[in-house]
């Protein structure tokens, strides 16, 4: 079974062409040619399919809030061909048993390639290194590591992690979060959180982390990856650590390129996530650091929550929202329509620098004849209203209901069959 790609713009540049994808490949590149199966798509793009560098599936432990089937769903009709699963499951991934049986079920599943991150941490408790060798040998092959949820708080622990993970090529990948500085935190610290009478979670808790880890990455020569960068300081030192020509990666999410703690006013807790929405100086910042390369990739932080976890007081809520849906769309309007990133540099931005990072193979490649066919069609002109009852995911939790996004998913393709088409489960 093939399929042809008719009229489709590679990264958006140049005239129209029809791409066959056969065997799991991409077999031709030209015009007038066919296949057995025809996606008609003038005007739309093709880019490679996008890689996540942090989503949470919530398998095993959670599955009222989502399973690898309905999470890999929601992934491939955001695009994604490859998500990375994050550790803060119960049990917690720190071991080969449970990053092999999540690996497991994302091949079961079929609808995106599934790719463990293991914890840094036995538990994530922060005390003790798990084994992140055994994880790195298992079928698994982790090379992703980290506590997101919680920072590796303790600095000899997390040089010991960068300097044990050199050996296989791994990377930490650092939830940034001083802890003593974010006690009770609820919301970003500032003007809003003094308004709201809700406890702040200041940039300086985010920043003397990165600062501390960039140092050590430096030291020791390890490989650093900052989750989630949220302020404008972190960009600034992220800028500084690349200076000095440091191994240190960074991702930033849709929602930080959006929404501002403004968004808490309404009390709603969809709007509380970790780290907390922040000022329109932190988004300008985000947006120009990722322009400009500063912050490498865009990742989701997927985390969805069940209704009982989100639908309380702010104070009792969950952090996270769901994101795998709206990523390329939030990107399209913070980025692409502002004249920020080209669609070329999408692809950058959210499918080759994160297989990179993640050392993924088959993933992020280029358009061209005998790559794998890992590629997502995308609509630039379409425009959708987001409704979260149309969500794949199992949970409701995204900050983006009612928002009119452009570009839109046309066709999700892993390894040449198709896993979304036109918004649906193909
Ligand atoms: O908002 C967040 N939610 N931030 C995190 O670091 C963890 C995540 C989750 O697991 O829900
Ligand atoms: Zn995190």
């Amino acid at each position: 079974m093939s399929w042809v790609l008719k009229n489709v713009l590679l990264y958006g540049d140049g005239d129209p062409v029809d791409v066959v994808l056969k065997d799991g490949i991409i077999a031709q590149i030209g015009t007038d040619l066919a296949g057995d199966e025809v996606l008609e798509a003038a005007g739309c793009v093709l880019l490679p399919g996008l890689v996540d560098l942090h989503t949470h599936l919530r398998e095993p432990g959670r599955e009222d809030a989502e399973t690898v089937e309905t999470g890999t769903l929601a992934a491939a009709l955001g695009g994604f061909t490859a998500v990375h699963a994050m550790a803060n499951t119960d049990p917690v991934a720190d071991t080969a048993g449970v990053v092999e049986q999540v690996w497991r079920l994302g091949q079961e599943a079929g609808h995106c390639d599934v790719v463990p991150v293991g914890a840094v941490t036995v538990g994530l408790l922060g005390e003790q290194m798990a084994e992140l060798g055994t994880m790195a040998d298992s079928a698994a092959r982790v090379r992703v590591f980290s506590d997101d949820g919680k920072c590796v708080s303790d600095a000899s622990l997390m040089r010991r992690a960068l300097e044990y993970v050199k050996a296989f090529d791994g990377v930490i990948a650092q939830h940034a979060q001083e802890p003593r500085l974010t006690d009770g935190a609820q919301m970003n610290e500032g003007v809003n959180s003094s308004l709201l009478g809700l406890t702040g979670w200041p940039a300086v808790a985010e920043e003397a982390i990165i600062a501390r880890d960039c140092l050590l990455a430096g030291h020791v020569g390890g490989r650093l990856h900052i989750c989630h960068v949220s302020t404008s300081g972190s960009v600034e030192l992220i800028r500084w650590a690349k200076g000095k020509g440091w191994d240190v990666t960074a991702e930033v999410t849709p929602h930080h390129l959006l929404l501002t703690d403004d968004c808490a006013h309404s009390y709603d807790p969809t709007f509380k996530v970790n780290p907390p929405l922040r000022t329109q100086h932190d988004i300008d910042a985000l947006r120009a650091g990722l322009a400009d390369g500063t912050i490498d990739c865009v990742a989701t932080d997927h985390a969805p929550h069940a209704l009982e976890d989100k639908e309380t007081e702010w104070g009792a809520a969950s952090p996270g929202m769901t994101g795998l849906e709206t990523a390329l769309s939030v990107v399209a309007l913070t980025m692409v329509e502002t004249g920020g990133l080209t669609w070329r540099q999408v692809a950058e931005r959210m499918s080759e620098t994160p297989a990179r990072i993640g050392r993924l193979e088959g993933h992020g490649r280029p358009l061209a004849v005998g790559e794998p066919a890992n590629v997502v069609v995308v609509d630039p002109a379409a425009r959708w209203i987001v409704d979260p009852a149309q969500s794949a995911s199992r949970s409701r939790n995204t900050p983006f209901a009612g928002h009119d996004l452009p570009a839109r998913v046309r066709a999700t393709f892993l390894r040449g069959v198709a896993t979304s088409l036109s918004g649906k489960p193909a």
